[in-house]
């Protein structure tokens, strides 16, 4: 994740100002930070991250500050399972963001396409 990407995060959640983030991949957590410093920064206080990583060999969201936790809420798998067992938010979801391999894109665009109210913004690919 390039410092633009970080960038285009973070102005995009301030943008559409979203209730629920789904990240997948969220690895040691940089997005996850840059999306968790705009909630607050909209005061966007019921705002949650939902933030999935499948290895266990990573401090999930490691590099999150600790005033930056209460919204952050891990998940720790694989993104098909939590889709296919129908675990994640699903109608309030406003903005999906997909760190993984392109292989998991097709199935989570679709999801969220079926999901996502009219209007939404739409899944983003990092
Ligand atoms: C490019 S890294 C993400 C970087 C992270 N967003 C950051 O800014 O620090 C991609 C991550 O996706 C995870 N990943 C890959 N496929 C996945 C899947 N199917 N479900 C959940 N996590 C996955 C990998 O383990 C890896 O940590």
């Amino acid at each position: 994740m390039g410092s633009l990407d970080c960038a285009t995060l973070y102005a995009l959640t301030r943008w559409q100002r979203p209730a629920v983030v789904v990240e997948s991949g969220g690895f040691i957590g940089m997005s996850s930070a840059f999306i968790l410093k705009a909630f607050v920064d909209e005061r966007l206080a019921t705002a949650k991250l939902y933030s999935i990583e499948w290895s266990e060999d990573c401090e999930q969201g490691a590099l999150i500050p600790d005033e930056l936790r209460p919204q952050f809420v891990p998940l720790r798998g694989k993104i098909e399972d939590f889709v296919e067992r129908d675990q994640l938010p699903s109608v309030s979801h406003d903005v999906h963001v997909n760190a993984a391999f392109p292989e998991f894109v097709a199935k989570t665009y679709a999801y969220d396409k079926k999901t996502r109210p009219p209007g939404c913004a739409a899944h983003i690919s990092l």
